[in-house]
């Protein structure tokens, strides 16, 4: 544990300093997409024996996915952007609250549980500042599977009656979340599991590929409908991690906000297809290579008509760094947010750096300004925390963004990458 002396702030506490208007230019490495590092870890506990992950990001929620797996008796190692996984020790089938509240993620571990030991107890992840973010459609998907639920003192116990057995699943909404637990029940479950209307982010492709490779068998990842066989046993394996598409984008919104030429290399454009498309409309250039992306621009920021829907559809996880850019455009844009109930709580503080935003219900109005300026504003979750700060290296004089525990959980070396690009800003 990191030793904080009296004179030194808690890095979580720490707040960041920018000075807006500085060129932001140059290449930055994308790392390995959190959305995805968290589900493969939670994938090795389906397997006894030493699982080895590597392009994993240094990020706090990674820290906390590793907790969870040691609570439950793996025995876990962080090397350099790779962690090892022995889950042949797991004896506990509990995600305490402690945990699970800091990360919703952590629920991703009753699915592996319930396919491994067919128990699992889980925290139940409580309200969250970006919507009420449920549980239902995991346990209607395992339910069907054969799990009985049962809930007390603020924990989902869970229990599988007889055996896990395959089942034709149709979700409501395509939930990321309730995609994964089903599919990792599945790959251990006896019998064919069809789950339709499933998530097709790529990071549910990645953790099928990774089960695929374990011993699995699973078809359609990255379509509406996967089919699982279910197996009886699954080995451990080495898995490197997709890119970080959400990490690539908010680089690239930086870059189209200040001009660029800015290059991320490391994520797939293919998996921001909408999101680049959005930025050409805006007036931005960009261009792709395998895994390389570049934006750049000369011309005025143009307005955008934006709504957040479920993969291919625009990432919700970029709504807030986009809206930075209609902040500034010429005309007035249109935000719809779809995916969750509560996402605009980041606009009000960009209200108080000058933009123009108006929350109607699910709407974001926002008419371009000439000019945001630099002010004190606070991260209020962790995307909104990314935005502020790219808003903040537009803006004219000084921006401190606080909150920043927010921005840790998701960016490695946020700071340290934007000043490499130019940026003028630090943390204290
Ligand atoms: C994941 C991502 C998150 C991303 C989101 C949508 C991780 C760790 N997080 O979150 O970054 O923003 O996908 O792309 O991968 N819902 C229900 N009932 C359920 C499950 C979900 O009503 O049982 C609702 C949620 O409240 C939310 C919407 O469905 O409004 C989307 O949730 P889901 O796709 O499950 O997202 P997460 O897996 O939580």
């Amino acid at each position: 544990m990191s030793h904080v002396s009296d004179t030194e702030v808690d890095p979580s506490m720490q707040s960041i300093y920018v000075h807006g208007g500085k060129p932001i230019s140059g290449t930055v490495r994308i790392g390995g997409a959190k959305n995805s590092a968290l589900k493969l870890m939670a994938a090795s506990i389906l397997a006894p024996g030493v699982t080895r992950i590597t392009n994993v990001p240094a990020i706090a929620d990674v820290t906390i996915m590793s907790e969870v797996l040691r609570s439950l008796g793996a025995d876990v190692h962080e090397g350099d952007h790779e962690l090892t996984i022995d889950a042949s020790g797991i004896d506990t089938f509990e995600a305490p609250y402690e945990l699970v509240a800091q990360m919703r993620a952590a629920v991703d571990v009753l699915g592996p549980l319930l396919a491994r030991f067919g128990r699992a107890r889980v925290a139940m992840p409580g309200g969250c500042n970006i919507g009420a973010r449920k549980l239902d459609l995991h346990m209607k998907g395992l339910g069907a599977m054969g799990v009985s639920f049962e809930t007390d003192h603020g924990y989902i116990d869970a229990q599988v009656n007889g055996k896990l057995h395959g089942a034709s699943i149709t979700f409501d909404f395509p939930s990321v979340g309730a995609t994964e637990n089903v599919m990792m029940a599945a790959v251990r479950a006896e019998g064919h599991t069809t789950i339709d209307n499933a998530a097709r982010e790529p990071e549910i492709a990645d953790l099928a590929n990774m089960l695929v490779e374990m011993g699995a068998k699973i078809s359609g990842q990255g379509t509406p409908t996967i089919e699982v066989d279910g197996v009886d046993e699954l080995h451990p394996v080495d898995h490197r991690t997709v890119g970080d598409r959400i990490e690539a984008g908010t680089y690239l919104v930086a870059g189209a906000l200040m001009g660029g030429p800015l290059t991320t290399v490391g994520a797939d454009p293919a998996h921001l297809t909408l999101a680049l498309e959005k930025l050409r409309r805006m007036g931005v250039s960009v261009e792709t290579g395998p895994q390389t992306i570049t934006v750049s621009r000369t011309g005025d920021l143009q307005p955008c008509d934006i709504q957040t829907l479920p993969h291919p559809g625009f990432p919700t996880d970029l709504q807030a760094q986009f809206m930075v850019l209609a902040a500034l455009a010429k005309g007035s844009s249109v935000i719809t947010e779809n995916v969750f109930e509560n996402r605009f709580m980041f606009a009000s503080e960009l209200s108080r750096m000058g933009a123009d935003v108006r929350i109607e219900g699910h709407h974001a109005l926002i008419n371009g300004v000439p000019k945001l300026e630099g002010a004190p504003v606070r991260s209020t979750d962790l995307r909104g925390g990314a935005a502020l700060v790219l808003a903040g290296l537009a803006a004219d004089g000084e921006t401190v963004v606080s909150g920043v525990h927010h921005i840790d959980r998701g960016y490695e070396d946020y700071v340290g990458h934007l000043r490499a690009l130019g940026a003028d800003i630090n943390r204290r």
